[in-house]
């Protein structure tokens, strides 16, 4: 089958959602303003913190280091651990629930080809720091943990809790338990990791946490986990290829795709609800949620005026939330676009059976199979929507594998890259999370952070009056 993303935004236009939608007129214009956006994407491409663009050669030393040490952890270990948040984790999790048996965990090592059991522990919930510590055999097990800045309080946490345990029980040779994704110069790990002479890969300086996915954050844990990452890396190149091609919303579906929401941000469309029909592309949603949302939501433009600009983005699972969210969005307030993604052909097909001819209302369900329901659940969802004059576009694609997924996830970068240019923001940084960040070193008691810890302390006294 051929591996192929299609974009379809024909519910995004005034003939299907009447004044809610785009006129041909306004495409046109559009097409002007999103060549703009293109042209200067372009040229920034692999500059700056657009390092991610030029990250698509499958032919490099570093590809041949990743698949060479996925395949001694294969043989050696049967789980693989990641430790991270955010940029860090979501990309890793986002593969393994698309490509992996989506009860990876739960198979027995033969049915899994004795790939390792896959964990991220993307949280500092004791709770569940402690749950995994009491499933994990240690001897059996390996730890990645990944950090850009190589600080992030949460991850170093986890490392050092880590770490100390493999210490205790290995000694000199906890280092072979241990793997370091982060960048060459930024924070601690880096050091500790040469210190304690831990396998390490790079997280190149011009990629940022969200963009990393196909940086050794994303690949070595894919690579783990039996992932064709060469036919990833080439997804990704298509996609990057095709949108390279074309300053036009008309050819270039990234750029197609983030001018549309443009312009509905500035329609009070403020809600971007990413709605996969696949139980494999839920933490794809997720990984999507965070792009979307750190990236746009920016309190200045580049020109440093005050402009609060973003669209809130929120996960829904077709068909499930059709039993949850699908009501508010169908008839409730009319700030929103929702993006299906769909899939023509998936990778297992189960058949409705029979039995109850007698109650005709059941037994028109029978010899149809799952696939036709989902995929009927899906169109009745667009028509519900459509009719209802919502706008709401489509990405399809042809099966989910490798080489589609890296279309996809290059496809959701551009977009932002372009939505960010149009904003004229800087879609690469995010002030808000360092200033958590900050306040959490400051309230920890990190050295250097005294004079935030103070304006903390300053913070005027919650009101008892108000905590009832
Ligand atoms: O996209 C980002 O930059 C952030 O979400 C980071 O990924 C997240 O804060 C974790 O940072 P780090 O990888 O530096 O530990």
């Amino acid at each position: 089958m051929e591996n192929r993303l299609k974009f379809d935004f024909n519910n995004m236009l005034s003939q299907y959602v009447g004044e809610e939608g785009f006129t041909p007129d306004d495409l046109v214009n559009l097409d002007t303003l999103a060549g703009k956006a293109s042209k200067s994407v372009k040229e920034s491409r692999g500059k700056g913190m657009m390092g991610w663009t030029e990250l698509t050669s499958s032919n490099t030393s570093e590809i041949a280091d990743i698949i060479v040490t996925a395949n001694k952890i294969k043989n050696k270990f049967d789980a693989f651990v990641v430790l991270g948040i955010g940029g860090s984790a979501l990309g890793p999790m986002a593969l393994f629930q698309a490509l992996c048996h989506l009860r990876h965990n739960e198979l027995p090592a033969t049915l899994r080809n004795n790939v390792p059991k896959f964990y991220v522990e993307d949280n500092v919930d004791p709770e569940r720091m402690q749950s995994l510590l009491d499933i994990l055999d240690l001897d059996k097990t390996v730890f990645n943990v990944i950090t850009k800045s190589g600080s992030t309080s949460e991850t170093m946490s986890q490392f050092l809790i880590i770490n100390d345990i493999l210490k205790a029980k290995y000694g000199s040779k906890a280092a072979e338990h241990m793997i370091a994704t982060t960048d060459s110069k930024a924070g601690n790990l880096i050091k500790i990791a040469q210190d304690e002479g831990l396998k390490t890969f790079v997280i190149p300086a011009g990629v940022g946490g969200r963009f990393s996915v196909l940086s050794p954050v994303g690949l070595l844990p894919a690579a783990v986990l039996g992932i064709d990452i060469k036919a990833f890396l080439d997804g990704a190149k298509t996609m990057s290829t095709k949108c390279l091609l074309s300053d036009s919303i008309f050819n270039n579906p990234a750029l197609a795709s983030a001018t549309l929401q443009y312009a509905s941000m500035n329609r009070c469309k403020n809600i971007s609800v990413m709605m996969p029909y696949a139980d494999s592309l839920k933490l794809m949603a997720d990984w999507y949620c965070q792009l979307w949302g750190e990236s746009l939501g920016k309190a200045t433009n580049n020109t440093g005026k005050t402009v609060n600009v973003g669209q809130t983005p929120v996960k829904a699972l077709g068909v499930t939330d059709q039993h949850s969210q699908i009501q508010l969005y169908v008839e409730g307030p009319f700030d929103k676009v929702v993006t299906f993604i769909g899939v023509e052909s998936y990778r297992a097909t189960v058949t409705i059976s029979g039995g109850y001819d007698k109650y005709p209302s059941v037994a028109f369900l029978s010899g149809h199979t799952l696939n036709e329901l989902i995929s009927a659940e899906m169109l009745a969802t667009e028509y519900a929507l459509t009719r209802n004059k919502r706008p709401n576009n489509k990405i399809v694609l042809s099966t989910v594998n490798a080489n589609t997924i890296g279309q996809l996830i290059m496809f959701f970068m551009l977009e932002t890259a372009y939505a960010g240019a149009m904003l004229d923001i800087d879609a690469f940084n995010q002030p808000g999370v360092e200033e958590g960040k900050n306040a959490t070193y400051a309230l920890l008691g990190r050295a250097g952070y005294e004079a935030k810890a103070s304006e903390i302390n300053a913070w005027p006294a919650k009101d008892p009056k108000y905590i009832i």
